[in-house]
């Protein structure tokens, strides 16, 4: 059997009592060892010197009425018994020295008698198990002027005992899941297993999140739900910072991520405050971390681990607190061992890290993603689409069978549903609207790289056969568009501007040499090495 043991502060007003009646005033450490069907082993008895006299009276009362509990003192200066800080102190020494022995011991500890600022903190300690016990409440009796003993109340912090409440985190935790995953009912196990982590992690944790895949695998769509997370979780106030490394290379990452200072370089006519300092209190998402330069690299491990770094020109450290998240569709150790990456930095960044699968090795995901993407199209267009039966069946035997190789993923996925809703008559998805986009995918996948040997080779050439292989198919494609177009061209802005005639109307800055180059900078292409292989 074990011993019950309550830990407790004297009241000094409450278990006062008068002298002559006190035992018609109801007492509540007193009363606790009055319950016969809620023994006391042992009373550990905390008060102030001022109140010795008390302490000792209320101990001999405990002996008079149940002379197996065993009282013992502890006495516990505080200069201001409303002060937190110096109650928190008080108790949590007192924790600290108390040799608590939970195998053969029941803890609980009183709560009734103390200043508020002494029960908060009491509750606080018992939470975080620097009491290991449960916590206990006395109310007096209904009448008045009894020497009735009144009741009490045992309340267990540990939630997960109490079935009700579990529902509830149970509930809530279902709701934070179906967040993160858009809705989407996904059946993989492995998949929502691994959601399942990046809930908790998201949570209970601020340590860097490295996300990683292949492309289309909803890395960046994923890091957005992360944060929203944890801004409705209260975690973060600031913002979500995001930025592409891929397109801030070149002379002016240093001062985008870190900022500068005014006249820190020519044409630097006003300071600068740089992202990772708009992040603060907030979260930094790297996407693309892969494509960070070294120097930005060496700065931003310093911004990570002592939260401050050094603006372009200044001579005075800057501080920003953030969260950090990271995506790439690279393989971080292998540019490690290529010497592209820091390993120190990777070490600090790759603490959580998950990889996301595409679409192909979770294939029992398709169907719902599909009526996600036929949700969301009727959301957006306000026009209800639907399959029919029979090409429903059709088109989801294919795109479940190994034919289908989803290499974009969620791109392929969501181009291809927003071209069949586009052909829908009347708003039906037929069996000969799915045979024609079936066509057109298969078209799209088979245009590896072996298809179109002259422009291959040109890539080839460009970027050398290590640098093709790294590089995925959707990628290859797109690239050999864009050489094409700069062989045609005669200035960087002629290409830009024939690459993108239709977007350009819509932006307020034209800026079309400035978006290819950072396009080719992904690559770690420029105009120059273009040309000079035409
Ligand atoms: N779970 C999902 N279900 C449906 N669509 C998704 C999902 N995740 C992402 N998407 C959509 O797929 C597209 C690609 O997602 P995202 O940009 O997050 O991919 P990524 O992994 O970051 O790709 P990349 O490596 O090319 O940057 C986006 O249009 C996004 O809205
Ligand atoms: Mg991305």
């Amino acid at each position: 059997m074990s011993k019950r043991i309550v830990i407790g502060q004297l009241g000094p007003t409450l278990d006062k009592g008068y002298k002559r009646n006190r035992w018609e005033n109801w007492r509540p450490t007193i009363s606790i060892c009055q319950h016969e069907d809620h023994l006391i082993d042992q009373f550990e008895l905390l008060f102030q010197k001022k109140f010795q006299d008390l302490a000792d009276q209320v101990t001999e009362d405990i002996k008079s009425i149940s002379p197996e509990t065993k009282v013992n003192h502890h006495r516990i200066e505080y200069r201001d018994a409303w002060d937190f800080q110096d109650v928190f102190s008080g108790l949590y020494d007192f924790a600290d020295n108390y040799n608590f022995d939970t195998d053969n011991n029941e803890y609980v500890v009183h709560i009734t008698t103390g200043t508020h600022v002494s029960q908060i903190c009491l509750f606080l300690l018992t939470e975080s198990r620097h009491f290991p016990a449960k916590l206990l409440q006395t109310s007096p009796p209904r009448r008045k002027r009894s020497n009735e003993p009144g009741s009490f109340n045992i309340i267990d912090l540990d939630l997960s005992k109490y079935d009700h409440i579990a529902q509830r985190f149970l509930l809530e935790q279902t709701r934070d899941l179906d967040f993160l995953k858009s809705g989407i009912a996904t059946r993989n196990t492995l998949f929502n297993r691994m959601m399942e982590q990046i809930e908790h992690i998201t949570i209970h944790s601020n340590d860097p999140i490295l996300l990683t895949g292949p492309t289309g695998a909803g890395k960046s769509q994923l890091a957005k739900r992360i944060y929203e997370l944890k801004n409705q979780k209260r975690q973060i106030q600031g913002p979500l910072v995001e930025v592409n490394c891929a397109t801030i290379r070149g002379d002016t990452a240093m001062s985008t991520l870190f900022g500068h200072t005014r006249g820190a370089f020519t044409g630097a006519a006003t300071a600068r405050k740089g992202l990772l300092v708009e992040a603060n209190n907030g979260m930094l998402f790297l996407d693309e971390v892969g494509e960070l330069g070294p120097d930005e690299q060496t700065m931003l491990l310093r911004a990570i681990e002592e939260k401050r770094f050094l603006a372009v020109g200044a001579d005075k450290e800057t501080q920003s607190e953030f969260s950090l998240i990271c995506g790439t569709n690279r393989d971080l150790l292998n540019e490690v061992k290529e010497g592209r990456f820091r390993e120190d930095l990777l070490a600090r960044i790759n603490l959580w890290t998950f990889k996301l699968p595409g679409l192909a090795e979770r294939r029992d995901d398709i169907e719902p993603n599909i009526e996600y993407e036929l949700s969301q199209l009727t959301r957006n267009t306000g026009r209800q689409v639907h399959f029919n039966n029979e090409a429903r069946r059709h088109f989801l035997e294919f795109a479940m069978s190994e034919d289908a190789f989803w290499s974009a993923n969620f791109r392929d996925v969501n181009a291809c549903m927003r071209r069949m809703a586009t052909m829908a008559p009347s708003g039906r998805i037929t069996q000969s609207v799915v045979k024609d986009e079936i066509e057109r995918l298969n078209q799209s996948w088979q245009t590896p790289i072996t298809c179109n040997e002259k422009d291959n080779n040109i890539l080839l050439k460009i970027l050398g056969t290590q640098r093709i292989e790294e590089i995925d198919i959707f990628d290859i494609a797109q690239l050999r568009t864009v050489v094409n177009v700069c062989f045609e061209s005669s200035s960087l802005s002629e290409a830009g501007r024939k690459l993108f005639a239709a977007s350009r109307k819509q932006r307020k800055t034209i800026n079309d040499a400035d978006r290819l180059r950072k396009y080719l900078a992904k690559f770690d292409l420029d105009w120059q090495t273009i040309k000079k292989s035409s």
